[in-house]
């Protein structure tokens, strides 16, 4: 498969988040707690500290959310806001490129707004440690002058929420994380779960389907709603130019085999990992960074976007030594797994 074809199939599956999602992704986020499908356990735990925040009369308590792209950080980051009655002020880590730029944002908050720092982990240093004694007990130093008339400024901050999102909880430093009083992690999420956000999704689209059609493509999106709704756009397609604009259960997986993804929802780069693991290094380990040049892949792509997925679903494992192919890849793949080695049985 060529470089560009391998790039389109890669986008129809990527839980990334591209252009013509952007609109989308906005137009079917779920406003409240109510609308927000699945990931019960951590919606009930923050149920209650926004009950109790607002009991009290307080911020609430600064909230870190973390998971694989597309599972909903940035919404449920909206929906705090939302369900505390409080602005919302957006940034990301790589915008807040100095400390100025912070000073900026923190001193135009009001009391109890939510601030949303997205890709956390990409925070530049310095911007992070002055977060620290704002994230502590809102107060910010900031240096002025240089030299010997260099001195330090001492801000008070109106009390806010930091709500911080990233795809990498590995990469946040400790005194960050500590930081925050409460973590959340989304998981990938189960195919019910999935068919309620197609459903929901198609009927504010106005894209009709049927209760196999939403099935299938609940149960081919890598357990991700933002997939989900990409899918549920191309197959409408399809439905559309093939057949009588209805999404069955058919239709859909017509498309979904025109558009490569498989009956287990892995698409052409899955497979191609995949099969890296196994032809070229024998089915693992294999290092990262040694599988990432193999396939073809961007590494940051393949371990925050690609494999998550293939791990949670039991195509591979991560060892201490490296990435392994399971029994369960190869009989997906048509191949025969070898021989375990007598000392690992
Ligand atoms: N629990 C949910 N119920 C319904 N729809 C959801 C849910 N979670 C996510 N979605 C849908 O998936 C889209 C992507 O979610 P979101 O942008 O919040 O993901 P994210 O975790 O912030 O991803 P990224 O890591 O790429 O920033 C949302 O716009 C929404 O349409
Ligand atoms: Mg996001």
């Amino acid at each position: 498969m060529s470089q560009a074809q391998s790039k389109a199939q890669r986008d129809v599956l990527s839980a990334a988040v591209s252009p013509e999602d952007e609109g989308f992704d906005r137009a079917l986020r779920p406003r409240s707690l109510e609308e927000f499908i699945g990931q019960e356990k951590l919606k009930s735990n923050l149920r209650v500290f926004l009950e109790a925040a607002r009991k009290r009369q307080e911020p609430l308590d600064h909230c870190l959310f973390y998971s694989p792209p597309g599972l909903g950080k940035t919404t449920l980051a909206n929906i705090m806001a939302r369900e505390m009655g409080v602005n919302l002020r957006t940034a990301s880590g790589p915008i807040l490129e100095r400390v100025g730029d912070l000073a900026a944002i923190l001193t135009d908050l009001s009391d109890g707004d939510v601030f949303f720092i997205d890709e956390i982990h990409r925070l530049n240093p310095l911007v992070e440690e002055a977060l620290y004694p704002v994230m502590e007990d809102f107060t910010f130093f900031i240096s002025t002058g240089k030299g010997p008339a260099a001195s330090t400024l001492k801000l008070s901050i109106p009390r806010f929420t930091l709500v911080g999102a990233t795809t990498r909880a590995g990469l946040l430093t400790g005194p960050l994380r500590d930081r925050f009083g409460i973590i959340g992690q989304l998981g990938f999420y189960e195919p019910a779960e999935l068919e309620a956000i197609v459903n929901r999704s198609a009927s504010i689209l106005g894209i009709p389907a049927d209760p196999q059609g939403a099935s299938v493509i609940a149960r081919r999106c890598r357990g991700t709603p933002r997939i989900a709704n990409r899918l549920l756009r191309r197959v409408r397609d399809f439905a559309q130019v093939k057949g009588d604009g209805v999404i069955t259960g058919p239709v859909a997986e017509y498309a979904l085999e025109r558009l490569e993804v498989d009956a287990e929802g892995l698409d052409a780069s899955d497979r191609r990992l995949l099969l890296a693991v196994i032809e070229k290094f024998a089915g693992g380990p294999v290092g990262v960074e040694n599988l990432a040049i193999a396939s073809n892949e961007e590494l940051d792509t393949l371990t925050d976007v690609i494999e998550p997925f293939l791990i949670q679903a039991g195509f591979m494992a991560r060892t201490p030594r490296g990435r392994t192919a399971t029994p369960k890849a190869y009989s997906h793949l048509g191949l025969k797994a070898p021989k375990q080695d007598l000392e690992l049985l």
